[in-house]
């Protein structure tokens, strides 16, 4: 449980390097990351090396007793690289050329800039093997931002089209499991199959999604390509990657089988803005939301990189201030950088590790803050780290988080049902969010794993859309219920197969006989039609999704109460083997939710009420963090037995205490006004 920082020395002179090290040290920083966009430094000539400065640098965080994680500066290629390799340049889907002059330039299947990529890399981690103060890699940054993941170029099209070879063996075969009839759309060969470039109307579902899977699987051999150069030169080295928050275009547990753990790069004020909540209840426009982001779009991103390795994390790039970025950007409240740190280790994270050391006065980011201002004197975000620094001194060490409760989280489904969306409003991520926001506001410890996950471990798994599905992964499931499992199967599942056809039997396919219904009509809702179901004797708000639902075994516990779908059944709910499988016919509103999960999940719920609003509570080895993102305080009820290891048993706004028990040996509610 350690604190980082990411910083970039070539961005400044010489004679500061000392002190900026002497700093960080004096903060207590432990790991220094660099590196990631200075391949015009490392190399300004072609076959020039220049490894000097870093050298220097990497000496001086070392003889502080500090760690250096090294990183491929590959995000960035040279001008003189793109000038010699003018077809590294990636293209959008109508041709248009992504021109030098930012970063993520490349592309991720063109020979040269493997080639480029193999060689920088190995003459690289051969110059650091062995270097006592360097520990780790990241490969690349970001793989995909910018919206860069996928290419559409020449040497993109090659390559997809022996993905396809690979994937189908012959083209006919190809044809049948896309659908090419449709629309005229048959191949005579693999050689004329395109990416789906710039066309009049929208592309067939199947071609995207196979598309969407090639460009994913070929980041992943790219980023294997930096592992084995890395671990070939020291293989003392981890080797780790900065994922990003929701990022849907590329799989990251595809990639994290050649890490040694996943990081990820947590802007909560930007990232509660720019996820396409259309749930009412996060409001991003809030000041709350604006100043202390949302908690749970955070903590699906930790929960969802903790499980994509076994277990550990880091935050590669934490906020650290304010931040350039659209919409808006405002300064974090006071406490909030300490917190998001914290909610970090709470869920999981191994080290917090900020971005940057420093605001840079020049270039793109300009606006982004940082642990001290442009002038170097520091700012809120370094005091805030030397507080966590000490805080995290206090705590015992702590093991790895180990969820109660399941979210399947299937790439597959996110990308065909983006490719096929049937609304505009229907954002997987956000319909995910639901339940999981459902079961954190009762305390629950989620992870969210993968169609491969051991789903036995878990009291509960909760499927929303698990559109695409697998003979394999629907015999599991069922096996997983019939053992004693609760299975919530969410909304528009069991549609598909793997080639985004819609299956033979009605939805949920092969999940109807686990869940005893089948969906007798499904529809879109926009935002002015109403949609309503009975639950108990409360009816709720649904949105965006409905189905209407036959049931044929199962008990009904929501009844669809507005438009045509009136009268028939919402949500069902039956017993299978010694289990039980519950089928969600909506997208519901976080009521709803809470009502649902409540009702499946009790067990693994430590609160039978839900927790303050904005505060959510983080078990970590029988340890508890209390979090409150709110603007008013808590007060925390305790045994006696119970250690309150930091803050207080009033948790005030923006604050946040550790405790030696088990959520569900709490008690967590609003500081009364008499008090
Ligand atoms: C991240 C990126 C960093 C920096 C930061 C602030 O997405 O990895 O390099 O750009 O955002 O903009």
């Amino acid at each position: 449980m350690e604190i980082g920082v990411c910083y970039f020395p070539e961005h400044w002179s010489r004679d500061r390097w000392a002190a900026d090290v002497a700093d960080m040290a004096e903060a207590g920083i432990d790991y220094v990351r660099m590196g990631e966009f200075a391949w015009s430094r490392f190399e300004p000539d072609p076959g020039s090396y220049d490894f000097e400065w870093l050298d220097e640098v990497v000496d001086l965080v070392g003889d502080y007793g500090m760690e250096v994680v090294l990183c491929t500066p590959t995000a960035t290629p040279p001008k003189w690289l793109v000038d010699e390799y003018p077809d590294i340049r990636q293209e959008e889907q109508d041709g248009t050329v992504r021109e030098f002059g930012s970063r993520r330039h490349y592309c991720f299947n063109s020979p040269a800039y493997r080639a480029e990529t193999e060689r920088i890399v190995s003459d690289l981690a051969d110059h650091y093997a062995g270097h006592p103060a360097v520990v780790g890699w990241q490969t690349d940054n970001e793989f995909g931002c910018h919206d860069t993941l996928r290419c559409y170029c020449d040497d993109c099209a090659t390559s997809f089209r022996n993905w396809l070879r690979g994937r189908y063996g012959d083209v006919e075969t190809l044809n049948e499991a896309w659908g090419t009839a449709f629309w005229s759309q048959r191949y005579r060969s693999f050689g004329e199959v395109d990416p789906p470039r710039h066309t009049p109307a929208n592309h067939h579902p199947a071609h995207l999604l196979d598309y969407h899977r090639f460009t994913s699987d070929r980041v992943a051999d790219y980023n294997r390509l930096h592992a084995d150069a890395l671990r070939g030169a020291d293989d003392s080295w981890f080797v780790t990657h900065n994922f990003m928050g929701d990022f849907s275009a590329l799989n990251a547990r595809d990639v994290s089988a050649d890490l040694d753990f996943a990081s990820w790069d947590s802007y909560p004020t930007l990232h509660a803005q720019t996820r396409g909540e259309t749930d009412p209840a996060l409001n991003p426009e809030s000041e709350a939301a604006q100043r202390a982001g949302d908690p749970d779009v955070t903590a699906l991103n930790h929960a969802l990189y903790r499980c994509a390795a076994d277990g550990e994390f880091w935050v590669m790039e934490e906020q650290a201030g304010d931040i350039r970025a659209f919409p808006y950007s405002a300064e974090p409240a006071d406490g909030m950088l300490r917190l998001w740190s914290h909610a970090a280790v709470a869920n999981g994270a191994a080290t917090v590790s900020y971005f940057r050391w420093r605001r840079c006065p020049y270039g793109q980011e300009q606006y982004w803050g940082a642990l001290c201002d442009h002038d170097g004197t520091p700012d809120r975000g370094l005091r805030a780290a030397e507080r966590v620094a000490e805080d995290l001194d206090t705590l015992p060490e702590l093991g790895p988080v180990h969820g109660d409760v399941a979210l399947l989280h299937d790439y597959d489904s996110l990308w065909a049902t983006e490719a096929e969306p049937h609304s505009q409003d229907f954002d997987y991520w956000a319909h995910l969010r639901t339940y999981f926001r459902a079961l954190r506001r009762r305390g629950a410890t989620v992870d969210v794993v993968g169609p491969d996950a051991d789903f036995a471990e878990y009291d509960g798994v909760v499927a929303p859309s698990l559109y695409v599905v697998t003979d394999d992964l629907a015999t599991r499931l069922a096996a997983y219920t019939e053992g004693g499992g609760t299975l919530l199967l969410g909304a528009r599942s069991g549609y598909s197969n793997e080639s985004s056809r819609f299956r033979d039997d009605p939805a949920p396919g092969p999940f109807a006989p686990v869940v005893d219904s089948t969906v007798e009509q499904h529809e879109s809702l926009a935002p002015g039609v109403e949609a309503r179901v009975e639950y108990g004797d409360v009816t709720y708000d649904a949105r965006i999704w409905s189905e209407w639902l036959s049931l044929d075994g199962a008990t009904e516990l929501g009844t669809h109460k507005a438009g045509p779908a009136s009268g028939s059944s919402a949500v069902g709910r039956t017993n299978h083997g010694s289990g039980t499988a519950a089928y969600v016919g909506v997208w519901p509103s976080l009521g709803l939710a809470d009502r649902i999960v409540s009702d499946l999940f009790a067990d693994a719920l430590p609160f039978t009420d839900t927790l303050p609003e904005r505060v959510r509570v983080a078990r970590r080895d029988g340890h508890t963090w209390v979090l409150n993102h709110g603007d008013t305080s808590v007060d925390v009820n305790a045994p006696e037995t119970a250690s309150v290891l930091l803050g207080d048993a009033t948790v005030g706004p923006h604050d946040l205490a550790v405790l030696d028990v088990p959520p569900d040996a709490l008690e967590v509610s609003p500081t009364s006004q008499s008090d």
